[in-house]
C-alpha cells in the first residue's frame, strides 16, 4: 500500500528496476547439489576502518612498517582477478574504503565494476560506512553510519548494490539492538564470528550455530526477527588453507611430474575439514570464509589456489564423492538455508559478554579510552542536533551564508568512522585514537559554520557565535572576560525541557533575564587542577534555562558585582544545613524533589529520597580500583588490556573518607586523583554526580581499573538491567546466561556488561536508575549494588593485536589522562521510572547550548508547531537533498515499561514543523535505502510454537502516522521553507 502521497512515479520506476535486478543478482548464485554436502567458499577481506594504522594509512598502504595493509591495492587486485574468471566471487564490506577507491577510478573501471555487481560477482555485504562496534555505540550513530554507506551503494549501483546480509564478523560480542536494527534495515540475515567459547561449544553440540534472533520484546514479530549464523572459524579460512601472500600454507602443487605434487593431500585434508564442519550445522550447506584481515592485496594467490581446490575436490564426484565446493557469497549461502525450510532455535537475549577463554573476558573495552568515548558522544550530539537539525530549520542559507560555506558531511563521515569496532571501542593504537578525535574536531569546525549561518537566518542577526567547547572544565574566554553577553540555548528534543547551564565567570553577581535558580559558585579545586592553564575564571555562574521543542531561547547575562557580594543580593543557597558534625558541615542536602544525606563519619553519600513519591533508600557511594592483572599469575597469563578486563582479585581497593566541603554543592575529595561534586538542581528530579578521575598513579607499578559503586537497600536478587545501544533494556543476572549453563571463571570480569546510556536496579518498591554520559562497563556483584567502571590505566598489552598497553597520556596531561564525567541518578517507583529515565537519557545524548557575543533581541524560536507527545522522540531530522529532508520518529518506550507512555501514539506529519511546509512524504526502511512497501525479507520459522501476534495495523490517514512502543519510522519528506 502506498499510503503516502508523493513520488508515485518515482516508485514505479524503482519497482521495475528492483524486480529485474533482484532476479539477476539471485541467479548469479552458483547451482548447488541437493544430494551432496555443498561447501560455500566466500572470498573476503576484513578491512578495519582504523586500528593499528589510521583509516588513511590503511587505504593507501602507508606505514607498512606497523602492519602490511593497503586497501586500494586490495580492490585493484580483486577486480582484476574477478574479471579473469566469471566463476569467482568476492564480497566487500566497508563502504568508507570502497567509496574512496571508487572516486579514483576511471569511468571504464567504474563500468566494469558495475557489471561485476549486477552479475553478483562482486557483492556488497553489510555496506555501512564501517562495521560498527556493538558494545559501545549508540543506536542513533549506528543508524546514521549505516545510512551513509547504504545510500552511496544505492545511488552508485541501484538495487543490486543493496546488501542482503549483515556481516559483523569481528565485533567482540553482539548486541540485541544491533540485530533489531539490521532487521528493520531489511537484511535477511546476520553472520558473525565471535561468541563466548562456552556458548559456542554448547551450540555446536546442539547444532544451534544458526538460529533466529528475536531482537525486541516490544516490536511485533517478525519486525525485529533476524536469522543469525555463527561462522565456523571466526572469519578465517580453515587450518592449512590460507593462500594470502602473507600466509605460509602450502599452495596447491598440481604438476604430477614434480616431486612435491600435493593435490591428493590437499583434497584429503579439505574433505576431512568439510565433513567435520558439517556435523555441527543443520543443513547440507556449510560456509567457509576464505580470507582475513587486509588479505587479497595480491588476489591472484588466493584465486589461483581456490580455482584449483574447487576443480580437484569436485573432480572426485565422478568417483562417488558427495562433496560439492563452490564460489559463493553470504547471501547465496543464506538463500540455501532458507530453501531448506527448517525450524531454528529462538534467541531473545544477547551475546555479551564475550570470552574466548576462561580468564579472557572482553569486558575492558566497554570502558577503555573513556575520554574518546565521551568525545564521540558529544560529537553525536553536535551532529544530530546542531548540525543536522539547524541545517534543515535554517534552509539553504545554512550551507552558504554570512559566515561562509559549511557542511554537515565532514562531521557525518567522521562520526561514521568513529563507530568502527576499533574506534569508539577504544581498542586502537594511541595515534589512531588521536586521528579519530582529530576527524571529529574537524567535522565540528565545518558544522559550526552551518550553525552560525542557520541561527543568523533564524534570528535575523549575524552576531558572531562563540562555541565554548571546554565548559566541562570551566573554560570559556568569552564569558570569563565579558560584562554583558547573551547565551543561546538550543533544545533538540520534541518536548520542552529545562536544564542547568554553568558558565565560567570572574564576577560574583549577575543578572540573567528570566532565569530561575541563579547562583555563583567558586570553581572547584578539581576543576582548577584539570583545566591547568587553559582558563582562569574564579567562579561559575549557574542558572536554569528552558527552551521550546526543537528550538532555542536567548538569555541575557550582565555583571552586577565584581567584588564579594553583599549578603542581601546573594542568591539563596540550595542547601539546607540541618546539623553540624565533626568533619562535615552538612548532612542533608534537599531541593524541591530530592533529598540526599551524607554519613557524618565517613563523608559518603548515605541515602537518597524522592520527596514527591515519598521513597527513601539507603545509598552509599564510593570509589574503588581493581588491581589489573599483570599476567604473572597461576591460573592464566592473561593481563588486563585494552580489550580484556581481568582484576587480580575480586576485592577492589577503596578510599574510605573523602574530605568534604559544601559550597552550595557537595564537593568530595577522595584522593589527589579522585574527586566528585554532588549536585541537585532547581526543577530537576535527578541527582548529579560529577566525577573526576586521573591522573591514575602508576608509580607503584600497578595497573588500575577505577570504578564507582552504589550500594543500596534495594533487594535485587542479583539482577540488574542495562540498555542495549541506548534503546531497549535487558535483564542481567549474576553468574548466569539465559541460553546455556555458565561455568563462571572470572567472578568480576565475567559479570560485566556494556552500559550505553543507562542501568538500573529495582525491587517491587524502588528503582534506582543511573544515566551515564558515555558508554561504560558495569556490573552488579552484590545484592543491591551497582558498579560502573570509569577509567582504566594499564601497563601491559593483552595479546589481542593492538600491541600497546592502555596507558593514555597527552601533551596537557603528560602524567596521565584526567577524565571527568557525570552520572545522573533518579529514584522512582518501578512502573513510572521509565517516564523519567527515557527522556533524561535522550537529553544527555543530545544536549547542547552555546553563547553568541553581542546583544540580540529577546528571542524564542521553536521549529515545531507544538510539542510532540512524551513518547515520541525526534530521532533524525536531516537534509537529504535540495528539497527533501529525512525524518525519523521514534516511540521511545518499551511495551511493558510505562503505564502512561507505553501506548501507541499518532503524529500528523503535516502539522509538525513551524517553518516548513511538508508537501509529500514516503516511508522508507530504517536505513533509508529501500521504500517501505518494497521491503520483503525471508521469513524463518522458530522452533518454539509460540505464534507471534500479528496485529495488522493501519495509519488513520495519509498524514497521520502511528508509532507503537519502540517503533522507529523513517520518512523522506518533500518540504518548502515557509
Ligand atoms: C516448509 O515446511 C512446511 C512444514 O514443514 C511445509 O508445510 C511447507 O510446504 C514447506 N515449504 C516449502 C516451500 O517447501
Ligand atoms: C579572572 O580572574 C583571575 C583571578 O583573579 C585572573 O587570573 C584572570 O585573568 C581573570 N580573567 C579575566 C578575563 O579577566
Ligand atoms: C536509490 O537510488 C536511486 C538512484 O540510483 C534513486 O532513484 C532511488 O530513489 C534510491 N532509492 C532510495 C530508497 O532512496
Ligand atoms: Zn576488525
Amino acid at each position: 500500500r502506498h499510503h503516502l502521497l508523493t513520488a508515485q512515479l518515482f516508485f514505479n520506476t524503482v519497482c521495475v528496476c528492483v524486480c529485474v535486478c533482484v532476479c539477476v543478482c539471485m541467479q548469479s548464485c552458483h547451482a548447488t547439489k541437493p544430494d551432496m554436502l555443498n561447501v560455500h567458499l566466500v572470498p573476503h577481506t576484513h578491512d578495519d576502518v582504523g586500528w593499528l594504522k589510521t583509516v588513511d594509512q590503511y587505504y593507501y598502504g602507508d606505514r607498512n612498517d606497523i602492519q602490511h595493509a593497503g586497501v586500494q591495492y586490495i580492490l585493484d587486485s580483486v577486480v582484476d582477478q574477478l574479471i579473469k574468471n566469471p566463476d569467482r566471487r568476492f564480497i566487500y564490506v566497508e563502504t568508507a574504503f570502497f567509496y574512496r577507491w571508487w572516486k579514483q577510478q576511471s569511468s571504464a573501471t567504474q563500468q566494469t565494476v558495475k557489471q561485476l555487481v549486477d552479475e553478483g560477482r562482486l557483492e556488497f555485504v553489510n555496506g555501512g560506512w564501517c562495521m560498527s562496534d556493538e558494545a559501545t555505540t549508540h543506536y542513533s550513530a549506528v543508524i546514521d553510519q549505516m545510512t551513509i554507506g547504504l545510500r552511496f551503494l544505492n545511488e552508485t549501483f541501484g538495487p543490486c548494490g543493496r546488501p542482503r546480509v549483515a556481516w559483523h564478523i569481528d565485533p567482540f560480542g553482539h548486541a540485541r539492538e544491533h540485530a533489531s536494527m539490521f532487521a528493520q534495515m531489511g537484511y535477511d540475515g546476520l553472520f558473525f564470528g565471535r561468541l563466548d567459547y562456552q556458548d559456542r561449544a554448547h551450540r555446536m553440540r546442539e547444532k544451534e550455530q544458526e538460529l533466529l534472533w528475536r531482537a525486541s520484546d516490544s516490536l511485533t514479530p517478525p519486525m525485529a526477527d533476524l536469522f543469525t549464523g555463527i561462522l565456523p572459524n571466526g572469519y578465517n579460512p580453515p587450518e592449512g588453507f590460507c593462500w594470502d601472500q602473507f600466509c605460509d600454507d602450502p599452495p596447491i602443487r598440481d604438476d604430477p611430474d614434480l616431486e612435491d605434487y600435493n593435490v591428493d593431500d590437499v583434497v584429503k585434508r579439505f574433505l576431512a575439514i568439510a565433513k567435520n564442519q558439517a556435523t555441527v550445522y543443520k543443513t547440507n550447506h556449510i560456509i567457509m570464509t576464505m580470507g582475513s584481515d587486509f588479505q587479497y592485496e595480491n588476489a591472484n594467490l588466493w584465486y589461483k589456489n581456490l580455482d584449483k581446490l574447487i576443480h580437484y575436490v569436485n573432480a572426485l564426484q565422478a568417483k562417488g564423492s558427495k562433496v560439492n565446493v563452490l564460489y559463493s557469497t553470504p547471501s547465496c549461502y543464506l538463500q540455501e538455508l532458507h530453501r531448506a525450510n527448517l525450524t531454528w532455535a529462538l534467541k531473545t537475549d544477547d551475546f555479551f559478554p564475550y570470552a574466548d577463554d576462561a580468564h579472557d573476558f572482553w569486558t575492558g573495552y566497554f570502558t577503555s579510552r573513556p575520554a574518546l568515548k565521551r568525545y564521540e558522544r558529544i560529537s553525536n550530539g553536535n551532529l544530530q542536533v546542531i548540525c543536522n537539525q539547524l541545517e534543515v530549520l535554517g534552509g539553504p542559507v545554512s550551507r552558504k551564508g554570512p559566515f561562509g560555506e559549511g557542511d554537515s558531511q565532514t562531521m557525518k563521515k567522521a562520526m561514521a568512522v568513529a563507530q568502527h569496532h576499533d574506534a569508539v571501542s577504544g581498542t586502537e593504537k594511541q595515534h589512531v585514537a588521536n586521528d579519530y578525535a582529530r576527524k571529529l574536531a574537524e567535522g565540528w569546525q565545518h558544522c559550526q559554520v552551518v550553525v552560525s549561518n542557520s541561527l543568523a537566518g533564524l534570528s535575523s542577526s549575524s552576531a558572531e557565535r562563540i562555541y565554548c567547547d571546554n565548559l566541562n572544565v570551566s573554560v570559556c574566554p568569552l564569558t570569563e572576560s565579558s560584562k554583558k553577553f547573551s547565551v543561546n540555548v538550543y533544545n533538540p528534543l520534541a518536548q520542552p525541557v529545562n536544564w542547568a547551564v554553568r558558565l565560567p565567570v570572574n564576577g560574583t553577581a549577575y543578572s540573567v533575564s528570566d532565569a530561575k535558580g541563579r547562583s555563583v559558585v567558586p570553581v572547584s579545586r578539581a576543576t582548577q587542577n584539570v583545566r591547568r592553564n587553559r582558563g582562569f575564571a574564579v567562579n561559575e555562574l549557574v542558572f536554569q534555562v528552558q527552551a521550546p521543542p526543537l528550538g532555542y531561547t536567548i538569555y541575557f547575562v550582565s555583571l552586577r558585582q565584581d567584588g564579594p557580594p553583599p549578603a542581601s543580593t546573594q542568591p539563596r543557597p540550595p542547601t539546607v544545613i540541618k546539623n553540624k558534625y565533626r568533619k562535615l558541615n552538612i548532612c542533608v542536602y534537599v531541593l524541591q524533589f530530592l533529598q540526599v544525606t551524607f554519613d557524618p563519619d565517613t563523608g559518603l553519600l548515605s541515602s537518597l529520597s524522592n520527596l514527591e513519591t515519598k521513597q527513601t533508600i539507603k545509598l552509599t557511594q564510593n570509589f574503588y580500583w581493581y588491581n589489573a592483572s599483570d599476567g604473572k599469575n597461576m591460573d592464566s597469563s592473561q593481563p588486563s588490556g585494552a580489550y580484556i578486563f581481568r582484576p587480580n582479585s575480586s576485592t577492589p581497593f577503596v578510599y574510605v573518607s573523602p574530605q568534604t566541603s559544601v559550597v552550595q554543592e557537595v564537593r568530595q575529595w577522595f584522593a589527589p586523583w579522585v574527586s566528585q561534586v554532588v549536585r541537585l538542581y532547581t526543577d530537576s528530579r535527578t541527582l548529579e554526580l560529577e566525577w573526576t578521575v586521573g591522573p591514575v598513579p602508576i608509580d607503584d607499578h600497578l595497573g588500575k581499573e577505577v570504578i564507582t559503586r552504589l550500594d543500596t537497600s534495594i533487594k535485587t536478587s542479583e539482577i540488574f538491567y542495562t540498555d542495549s545501544n541506548g534503546r531497549e533494556v535487558l535483564q542481567r543476572r549474576k553468574d548466569f546466561r539465559p541460553t546455556w549453563q555458565l561455568k563462571q571463571s572470572e567472578p568480576i570480569a565475567g559479570n560485566y556488561y556494556p552500559i550505553n546510556s543507562r542501568a538500573f536496579i529495582k525491587d517491587d518498591e524502588d528503582q534506582l536508575t543511573v544515566v551515564t554520559d558515555r558508554s561504560q562497563g558495569g556490573a552488579s556483584i552484590q545484592n543491591g549494588s551497582l558498579e560502573i567502571m570509569l577509567h582504566r590505566r594499564l601497563l601491559y598489552d593483552d595479546f589481542r593485536g593492538v600491541g600497546e598497553p592502555l596507558n593514555e597520556i597527552s601533551s596537557i596531561f603528560p602524567e596521565g589522562l584526567v577524565v571527568r564525567g557525570r552520572l545522573l541518578l533518579s529514584l522512582d517507583r518501578p512502573p513510572t521510572a521509565a517516564d523519567t529515565h527515557r527522556p533524561l537519557a535522550q537529553q544527555v545524548v543530545l544536549f547542547k547550548w552555546f553563547c553568541p557575543v553581542s546583544q540580540l533581541r529577546t528571542h524564542h524560536f521553536s521549529g515545531l508547531q507544538a510539542a510532540l507527545p512524551p513518547a515520541v522522540h525526534l530521532l533524525t531530522l536531516t537534509q537529504w537533498d535540495k528539497d527533501k529532508v529525512l525524518l525519523r520518529l521514534e516511540h521511545q518506550f518499551q511495551s511493558w515499561e510505562s503505564k502512561r507512555n507505553s501506548k501507541p501514539v499518532t503524529v500528523n506529519l503535516q502539522k509538525l514543523f513551524s517553518t516548513l511546509d511538508v508537501l509529500g512524504a514516503s516511508e522508507l526502511n530504517l536505513s533509508a535505502n529501500q521504500w517501505k512497501d518494497e521491503m520483503s525479507r525471508f521469513d524463518w520459522t522458530p522452533q518454539t510454537d509460540e505464534k507471534p501476534l500479528l496485529k495488522t495495523f493501519e495509519d488513520h490517514s495519509d498524514w497521520e502516522v502511528t508509532l507503537r512502543p519502540m517503533e522507529i519510522r523513517t520518512f523522506l519528506l518533500r518540504v518548502r521553507l515557509r
